[in-house]
């Protein structure tokens, strides 16, 4: 992960410890949503804050025929959409777009790729190191791989390569079979260090602050196990439905959407040990630890670890929404589920006994992302008699969205003659106080994978964890016979199936 000292904000480079090297970074997939609505718009973020090498090149491929120019005006036009965009950084950095069509499944053309980026370097006297950024449907994610491959592009250090990364946007397959194929498909051209597979939520600020909380504070880790802590929350709520992701949507749900990758990351940074060092591998390490001592659910009472859901029409922000099964692209007797509630076990030490209730799911009330830890209840109430009340337990938010905070609720007195008791909040705002740029989740994602740092992607066993984890689960519910049984529906902007209410535990086991 990229550090920032305060001594290092001003000037080149500021946003890394290690200088920037020169890098072309080829988008595959480069006329699709994803390139517009993030990639680009985070690379002239970083080209605006000194964030990429002083040399780099851009380089757009898909099977659309467009020239570069062409390809420049669209990406000029997409970025118009959400700022003003001013003439001259942007003359500046659209000098190091290109654009370059082909065709996923034919050498030929990776081969004539290849000669292209050769020729930029040679034109430009830059090292050929190469960043191939799949921006495309994972069901094409093998062929492209292998076309690079093929092409030479993946070797280090040969026919005057640099170094050549690929980076993989989840979903890293669809089940634990798939996940292993397409990693043995990656593993014939490329490294374990070439591949870099995308969770944006490791890349939020305030999920990284998961872990300078836990261990760069002395206070909450004695605390932060089963003898204090009774519960653990984990919610990735959101409004928006499907959008117009259908057709991805009905093959993945929720369960693959959210929960096998960033429900269990966040799971993982909760639970997970102190490494002995703030490094990629020895990060990575404790979170696999974490991800095999997650205990498989029963799959005969999956009802008392899993409730799943699907939107039906509603009204949020004061509008009518369709329901799920309205949306273009859904069929309309589907029965994918929006929403998703676990409770898991981690059968460790530290957390034998705590749940963990991970909840996720499309068109809730509002967007809010954060893990709550609950405290136990005082063992002895000295105060039953005069208060005759129940004592709130404390419990602390680590708040992602829309409040990047922490807040730690605690009982104090009401002020006042007769004795009552209170709760009262300690809030942290994130970016009180804080110097620096703040940097978007794939903004930080693409600084460290040109600073090759591993940190913040997917290790390939972690995926293969969680996938073997999640796999019989998808299975059971996907293999029933009446599918829908298993779906609870509930109504657009309401917090879920009426099942899970306000306070609602699943049955102890
Ligand atoms: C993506 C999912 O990975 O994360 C989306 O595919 C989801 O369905 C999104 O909406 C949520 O990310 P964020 O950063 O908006 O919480």
């Amino acid at each position: 992960m990229a550090i920032v000292t305060e001594s290092n904000i001003a000037g080149k480079n500021c946003f890394t410890e290690k200088n920037l090297e020169h890098c072309t970074i080829v988008i595959i997939g480069a006329s699709g949503d994803l390139t517009s609505r993030k990639l680009v718009p985070a690379l002239f973020n970083l080209y605006l804050n000194n964030g990429l090498p002083d040399a780099f090149h851009i380089v757009g491929c898909s099977r659309t025929e467009l020239s570069s120019q062409e390809f420049k005006n669209k990406i000029q036009s997409s970025l118009k959409k959400d700022r003003d965009l001013n003439f001259s950084d942007w003359q500046s950095f659209s000098a190091s777009l290109f654009y370059k069509s082909i065709n996923y499944d034919d050498v030929s053309s990776f081969i004539s790729l290849a000669e292209y980026l050769k020729s930029l370097d040679k034109k430009s006297n830059t090292p050929a190191n190469r960043i191939f950024y799949l921006a495309i449907p994972p069901s094409i994610y093998k062929t492209v791989a292998k076309m690079i491959g093929q092409a030479g592009l993946a070797e280090e250090g040969k026919n005057g390569n640099g170094w050549s990364r690929i980076v993989v946007e989840k979903p890293f397959g669809r089940d634990l079979e798939s996940a292993t194929d397409l990693d043995q498909s990656l593993h014939e051209d490329f490294k374990e260090s070439q591949i870099f597979r995308i969770d944006h939520y490791l890349a939020k600020e305030t999920v990284q602050n998961i872990l300078m909380f836990r261990f760069a504070n002395s206070i909450f880790e004695p605390i932060w196990n089963r003898r204090y802590i009774d519960n653990v929350s984990i919610t990735a709520a959101e409004s928006v439905g499907v959008e117009h992701r259908a057709g991805y949507y009905e093959q993945a749900g929720v369960l693959r959407d959210m929960f096998q990758n960033h429900m269990m990351q966040l799971l993982a940074l909760t639970a997970m040990d102190p490494p002995s060092l703030f490094q990629a591998k020895p990060v990575r390490d404790e979170k696999i630890r974490v991800f095999r001592a997650v205990r498989p659910f029963s799959l005969s009472s999956l009802k008392d670890f899993l409730i799943l859901g699907q939107y039906g029409a509603g009204v949020i922000d004061g509008k009518e929404v369709i329901g799920y099964r309205e949306e273009s692209g859904v069929s309309p007797d589907s029965v994918i589920p929006t929403f998703a509630m676990m409770k898991i076990f981690i059968d460790n030490w530290r957390w034998q006994g705590v749940p963990f209730y991970l909840m996720s799911g499309k068109r809730l009330t509002g967007k809010m992302t954060q893990i709550v830890i609950q405290f136990k209840e005082v063992p002895h109430s000295m105060f039953r008699k005069v208060l005759g009340e129940h004592i709130t337990a404390n419990h602390l938010i680590l708040g992602i969205y829309p409040d990047e905070r922490i807040t730690l609720t605690f009982q104090t007195k009401n002020p006042g003659t007769k004795v009552c008791l209170r709760s009262v909040t300690m809030d942290f705002f994130y970016h009180q106080n804080s110097q620096g740029q703040i940097f978007d989740a794939y903004e930080k994602v693409l600084i460290d994978c040109i600073l090759g740092d591993q940190m913040l992607f997917w290790q390939q066993e972690g995926v293969e964890l969680c996938w073997s984890f999640l796999t019989p689960i998808l299975k059971e519910c996907e293999d029933c016979s009446d599918r829908s049984k298993l779906l609870h529906l509930y109504d657009a902007g309401s917090r879920g199936p009426d099942i899970i209410g306000s306070s609602y535990r699943f049955p102890d086991k």
